[in-house]
């Protein structure tokens, strides 16, 4: 096995889940300005395509959840999806927050000067396509200003198509488990990182991720001490709700 290829500038030890999702509603402009205000520098985010082919960011293939309407995204064109409320659910102080685009949350990046981990989000069946229109707008929309982003996807097919349009910019293999072909399928997409869940992680595996020369960027540590303790595993980065609750 060799190390991974290609540079990145490395990520901050704090990344702000689906921006700061404790404190305002995920996946929002609000929960932007909540991380930015909360001192975080990068956050994560979950982008999936409408009907008529737009990336926007939303986590469920469902609008129900954040939204209250029983629809998929995947069935709703962007017109009908802007004119719903993604706030009023996590409370009333947030009502009349939208579905942002991909677009207007590079803008609200680059007002607030955050970097960001993009977590292409396909719905089932669109693996290809949200990749694509995901890369595409990044390519053509980043602000300049700004660290260059971090693409991940628990889905190999969207990094793939990442890796092809856009092979410069970073990768990180997204996964729950660690599969035991992990470091062959890290290799083979040239990712810079590896995104491992919490919960089953262990230190070995930490030490393994690091001595094969990736960065790890652990998700989603809620608790200080967890998160202390994955950053003395060796761990680079903690993805959080909540970044004052882990204290770094
Ligand atoms: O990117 C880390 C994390 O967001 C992956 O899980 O389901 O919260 O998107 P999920
Ligand atoms: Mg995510």
């Amino acid at each position: 096995m060799s190390r991974p290829t290609l540079s990145h500038p490395g990520l901050p030890r704090v990344i702000g889940h689906r921006g700061a999702a404790r404190h305002a509603p995920e996946n929002t402009l609000a929960g932007l300005e909540a991380a930015a205000r909360l001192g975080v520098t990068w956050v994560e985010f979950d982008v999936m395509l409408t009907q008529d082919g737009h990336p926007v960011l939303l986590h469920d293939d469902s609008l129900a959840r954040t939204t209250g309407l029983a629809r998929l995204l995947c069935d709703t064109p962007l017109a009908e999806a802007r004119r719903l409320d993604a706030g009023a659910w996590f409370g009333p102080a947030f009502a009349g927050q939208g579905i942002p685009t991909l677009e207007e949350t590079f803008a609200a990046l680059a007002r607030l000067g955050l970097g960001a981990n993009i977590e292409i989000k396909p719905a089932p069946g669109f693996v290809a396509e949200t990749a694509r229109a995901t890369v595409e707008t990044t390519l053509r929309a980043w602000p300049a200003r700004l660290p260059p982003p971090l693409f991940s996807s628990f889905e190999i097919g969207a990094l793939e198509v990442a890796q092809d349009l856009a092979p410069d910019l970073a990768r990180g293999y997204l996964v729950e488990e660690l599969p035991p072909d992990w470091q062959a399928t890290a290799e083979r997409l040239d990712c810079v990182s590896v995104h491992p869940w919490t919960k089953p992680l262990t230190r070995p595996q930490v030490a393994a991720l690091k001595a094969a020369g990736y960065l790890v960027a652990v998700y989603t540590v809620n608790e200080g001490a967890r998160a202390r303790e994955l950053l003395a595993w060796g761990a680079d980065s903690i993805i959080t709700d909540d970044p004052p609750a882990i204290g770094l």
